[in-house]
């Protein structure tokens, strides 16, 4: 049996560099590599999206979302299956079982739903079950592997508990996903990948921080990403070095260098380290992440809302297929069938 490797990306605004560089960018070199002997299951976690403000736009930036994909270089074959979450009903039945075995303490230790609730009584509930409806989009599939930023790592240790507590009580029925040290080696980086606030890089760079020169989004006009790199905050020790708690801003620089490139962070720090001008280090990767951008926007522009939904029926279908089979087993281990 092919393994699965699964990864989706919400979709309620654009996209910044450290969705690109942490989900999107190594879910695209995974498929590339690997489409021949494994499943790539690429979803738009469209029912996830309305956790946040539900704005009407959702149909077309999933379209988008799928085209981003595209624009990094997907390339497509029989064995990449594309699909929106909510053209697959098994998603949100599997969330309401595994919804009734996973515990409100586990539940309430997960630190975005902490971040995104900021312990509001007026938190809507998505926001804190939402980890549970991402187990049953792994789960469904039997993904071994998922691609994620770090700050997923922790739902991607809920859904291994999740399955191991479900397949224990009811025999053997999901596979569970690696933990995420196998996850990352799988990925080829050294360590979950967290791109940080250019501004604040204590903190991760999120589409929801306010400040434009925080982060880089994909639309940004290159010449203008080049400028908020030139622009971040560093340190003052005069000494390039990895070190995430004294020179978090330098390496965060990089981290972008290294992924961009697809070289290795080891490579790239061995070329940078002892260095003693920033400048150059923030010319470098301000070169780097133009090209980047330059390419990723021209590719976009050249993709048309119909090259995107011409894919959609047979991904849906094929999700469809394999989810139903999944959820029925569900529903006998437990006694409903
Ligand atoms: P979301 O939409 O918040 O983020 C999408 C992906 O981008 C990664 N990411 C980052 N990586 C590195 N540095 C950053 N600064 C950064 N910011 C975001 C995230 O880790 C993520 O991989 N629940 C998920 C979506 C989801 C999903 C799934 C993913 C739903 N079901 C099943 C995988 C499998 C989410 O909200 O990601």
């Amino acid at each position: 049996m092919k393994k699965t490797i699964l990864t989706g990306l919400r979709v309620n605004s654009e996209l910044t560099l450290g969705n690109y560089l942490g989900a999107l960018l190594p879910m695209v070199r995974l498929a590339n590599k690997h489409s021949k002997d494994y499943n790539i299951n690429i979803f738009v976690p469209d029912l996830h999206s309305i956790i946040s403000d539900i704005d009407g736009n959702l149909k077309s930036n999933t379209i988008r979302s799928i085209k981003y994909y595209l624009a990094a270089g997907l390339e497509l074959n029989d064995n990449i299956h594309i699909y929106r979450q909510s053209r697959v009903p098994a998603h949100a039945e599997l969330a309401w079982v595994l919804n009734c075995i996973a515990t409100m303490g586990e539940m309430s230790r997960m630190t975005q739903y902490k971040e995104k609730s900021e312990g509001r009584d007026s938190a809507n509930v998505g926001i804190f079950d939402y980890p549970v409806l991402m187990a049953a989009d792994i789960l469904l599939y039997d993904a071994t592997f998922v691609p994620v930023g770090e700050d997923q790592f922790q739902h991607i240790e809920l859904t291994r508990n999740l399955a191991q507590r479900f397949n224990n009580r009811f025999g053997e029925t999901f596979t569970v996903p690696e933990e995420t040290k196998k996850q990352v080696e799988f990925m080829g980086v050294n360590n979950g990948i967290r791109i940080r606030d250019l501004v604040n890089p204590e903190k991760k760079m999120s589409k929801s921080t306010a400040g434009d020169n925080c982060k880089i989004m994909l639309s940004d006009d290159p010449a203008r990403a080049a400028k908020k790199i030139m622009s971040a905050t560093t340190d003052s020790l005069e000494r390039i070095d990895f070190n995430l708690e004294t020179q978090p801003g330098i390496s965060n620089l990089l981290q972008i260098e290294a992924l961009v490139n697809d070289i290795s962070l080891d490579e790239t720090i061995r070329e940078w380290s002892g260095e003693t001008r920033y400048g150059e280090l923030k010319k470098q990767v301000a070169a780097s992440v133009t090209t980047l951008l330059a390419n990723f926007q021209e590719k976009l522009a050249a993709i048309s809302d119909d090259d995107v939904e011409k894919l959609l029926p047979k991904g849906e279908a094929y999700a469809n297929t394999i989810a139903d089979k999944k959820l029925t087993e569900v529903y006998e281990k437990i006694g409903l069938r």
